[in-house]
């Protein structure tokens, strides 16, 4: 009897504990779920006085971005040269070209990742992946927020404060220069050291457009 008594289980069987930060392509939505005509993907009106950026993200992204052909470009003869020199069959499904070439988390391998990889560098490449902000940001309460309560709401959903000029370099920089491995996520260095490639100065070279960085 007493404090040691061990007695037998009754109730329902104990929850997984929780995960901090699920190393999972789950965290993506996905480029298309922010492709609603009534969200981001209105025409571009130029008849509509005042009509906000915000409306036709997507459709610029669609139309006009060239990070929709991030991946695509993986397919092309540059690519294929690209991977016979660094010694990889298939470029197309290296996770250390698609990290940079397409949404990072989508250079994972399981079928969300492989679906979304024909989006190229997707929105959640750049804003952040959106599965805890998804939702929310629809809310009015959430659109009344000023810009400073919206920065620190960005933090807390795990989105990148594009606005703030240090953090979009950043952002920019991890697949334009390079950024270390995250492992949590499982992903590849993004690497311009010459073992992976120096991809952007690479392809360059391979097209004979040395040119433009001596400007
Ligand atoms: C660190 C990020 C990064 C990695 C890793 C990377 N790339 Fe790139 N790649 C870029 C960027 C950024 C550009 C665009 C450069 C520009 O246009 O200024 C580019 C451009 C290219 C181009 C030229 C695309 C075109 O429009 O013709 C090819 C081809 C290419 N990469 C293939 C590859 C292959 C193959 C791999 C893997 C061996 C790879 N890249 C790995 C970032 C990366
Ligand atoms: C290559 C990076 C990149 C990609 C890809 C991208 N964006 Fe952006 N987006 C930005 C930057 C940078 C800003 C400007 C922030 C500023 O100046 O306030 C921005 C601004 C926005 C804004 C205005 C509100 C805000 O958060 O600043 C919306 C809405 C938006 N993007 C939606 C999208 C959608 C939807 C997609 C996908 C179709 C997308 N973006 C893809 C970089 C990107
Ligand atoms: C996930 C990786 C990734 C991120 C993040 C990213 N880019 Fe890119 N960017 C690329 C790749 C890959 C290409 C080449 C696409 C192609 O070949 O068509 C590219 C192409 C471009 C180009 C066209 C270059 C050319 O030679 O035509 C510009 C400009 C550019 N990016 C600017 C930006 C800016 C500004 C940001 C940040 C707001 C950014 N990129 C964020 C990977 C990325």
């Amino acid at each position: 009897m007493g404090c040691h008594q061990v007695s037998a289980p009754t109730g329902p069987a104990p929850k997984d504990p929780p995960q901090a930060s699920p190393p999972s392509t789950a965290l993506l939505t996905g480029t298309l779920s922010c492709s609603g005509r009534g969200c981001h993907a209105d025409f571009e009106r130029p008849d509509v006085k005042d009509q906000s950026p915000s409306r036709f993200s997507y459709t610029r992204w669609l139309h006009q971005d060239p990070h929709t052909r991030a991946y695509q470009v993986l397919f092309e003869p540059l690519a294929i040269e690209i991977g016979k020199k660094l010694g990889i069959a298939n470029v197309g499904e290296e996770p250390r070209c698609l990290v940079c070439h397409c949404t990072p988390l989508a250079a994972r391998n399981d079928p969300i990742a492989v679906e979304e990889r024909t989006f190229g560098v997707g929105c959640e490449a750049c804003h952040g992946p959106a599965h805890q902000w998804l939702v929310p940001h629809r809310d009015a309460a959430w659109q009344k927020m000023k810009p400073a309560e919206k920065q620190l709401e960005y933090a807390r959903v795990g989105m990148n404060w594009l606005q703030g000029q240090s953090e979009r370099a950043l952002v920019c920089a991890g697949c334009h220069i390079g950024a270390p491995a995250n492992n949590a996520n499982g992903l590849p260095a993004r690497a311009i050291d010459g073992s992976t490639s120096a991809c952007a100065f690479f392809a360059r070279a391979l097209m004979g457009t040395w040119s433009c960085y001596l400007g």
